[in-house]
Formats: structure tokens, sequence, C-alpha cells
């Protein structure tokens, strides 16, 4: 029964996420999946219910789809006609409700399950894979790699956060150096440390190449 929701649900996110450029494809989805999945069976989180809310997380998406509110109801429906129980569906939605909420700040993340899902997005924010992502999404945007002319905004509203000019590399700054202090389960928390370490030195090149003082 399980297998089955599970395997239409990723039927779906494909089918919607599939042709996404923004750093929400596909086979974002699959990582967040496949490490939510890894951090379930580590804190002994329900395993159906964080495998099922990371594979519909980003339906909602504000950005991607314009309206929140008419994501979540479609992703309750679409629950029900799967023939999920009220408990686990009511959990799912809920969890993907405080993750996509960005009005003021982040929701907080109450259960287990959300907790999870919400390190194994984060985490799929930083590393190599959080480096492509940033600048895949920075070229979907239209904002450049880099402008040593634009310092990297220190506090800023959503609104300024969204709608604001910036640049791939002051997003490190702005925000992916600064996940790594936000993850609520220990396995998160040493992915995170290891992948942050990768970026810090990965900006350090990055800065040394762009001057043209590297070593040869
Ligand atoms: P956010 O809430 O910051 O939009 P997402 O998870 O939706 O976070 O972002 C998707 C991907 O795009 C992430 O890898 C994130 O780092 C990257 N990204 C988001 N905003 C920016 C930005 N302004 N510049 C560069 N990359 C960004
Ligand atoms: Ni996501």
């Amino acid at each position: 029964m399980n297998e089955r929701i599970i395997a239409e649900a990723e039927r779906w996110a494909k089918e919607k996420l599939g042709g996404d450029s923004s750093g929400h494809d596909w086979w974002h989805i699959e990582r967040v999946r496949r490490m939510a999945v890894r951090l379930a069976r580590r804190t002994g989180a329900d395993g159906f219910v964080c495998e099922m809310a990371a594979l519909l997380h980003d339906l909602a998406d504000e950005k991607l789809f314009g309206d929140e509110e008419a994501g979540l109801r479609d992703i309750r429906r679409w629950l029900g006609e799967q023939g999920v129980d009220e408990g686990s569906a009511e959990r799912i939605v809920d969890i993907i409700a405080r993750l996509s909420f960005k009005g003021g700040g982040r929701a907080s993340m109450p259960t287990l399950e959300g907790q999870v899902v919400q390190d194994a997005d984060r985490l799929d924010a930083l590393g190599a894979v959080g480096i492509a992502r940033t600048f895949a999404y920075s070229g979907w945007k239209g904002q450049p790699m880099h402008d040593p002319a634009l310092p990297p905004r220190e506090a800023m509203t959503a609104e300024e956060y969204r709608k604001g000019k910036s640049t791939a590399y002051n997003h490190f700054h702005e925000k992916l150096l600064k996940l790594k202090a936000f993850m609520n389960t220990e396995e998160a928390r040493r992915i995170a440390e290891e992948r942050h370490r990768y970026m810090e030195s990965f900006l350090a090149r990055f800065e040394a190449e762009w001057n043209g003082t590297d070593e040869a």
C-alpha cells in the first residue's frame, strides 16, 4: 500500500517539476528524499511521512507555482485520492506548509518528521551540489555570478531577500554559510559541517582565481 502511494507521489512530483531549471528539478527531490529516508532511519522518525513530505515538498512553492495556499490544497486533495490515512495526510501537509512558509521568516518545525525533511532540504543547499544549485539558480534568475562592487547584504526582510539584487557569490554569505547552525538532527549537523568546509575552500579558491592570485 505505502509502496504504491510512494510510487504515485514520485510520478506526480516528476510530472510537475521535471523541466524545472531553478534548482528544484526532480533530482533535487530525489536527493532530499534519499537524505530524508537516511535521517529517518537514524532518528527513528516515521519513514513514510518523511519520504512523502520530501517527495511533495516543493509542489507548493510560491516562487515556482505562484499560489502557495492553492498548492497545499491540491496536495491535501491528492493525498485523499491516494487513500493516505487522515493522520498521515495531516502530518505531511503540515510539514510542507511549514517548509514553504516565507512570510516573516521560517515557521517553527515541531515534529521530528518535519525536522528530518527540513534538514534534508537544507543539506541539499550545501556542498558541491549546493554550489552547483546556487549558480544554476542565479542563471535562471538572471543575476551575475559575482560583482565585487555589490557587498553581501547583512539583514533583510523576506521581500528584500526575494526581490533584491544579489549575486551567486553573495548568496553564500547571505544564506548558505549560515545554514549549518540551523540543522535539527545530529547526523545532519555532521554532514553539514563537512559540506560547509567544502564551500569555504571553494570560496577561497574562487576569490583567488577572481583576483589572479592563485598559486601555480
Ligand atoms: P530559498 O528559500 O532560499 O529560495 P530554495 O531552497 O528555494 O531556497 O532555493 C533553491 C536553490 O536555489 C538553493 O540551492 C538555494 O541556495 C538557491 N538560491 C536561492 N536563492 C538564491 C539566490 N538569491 N541566489 C543564488 N542562489 C539562490
Ligand atoms: Ni527543496
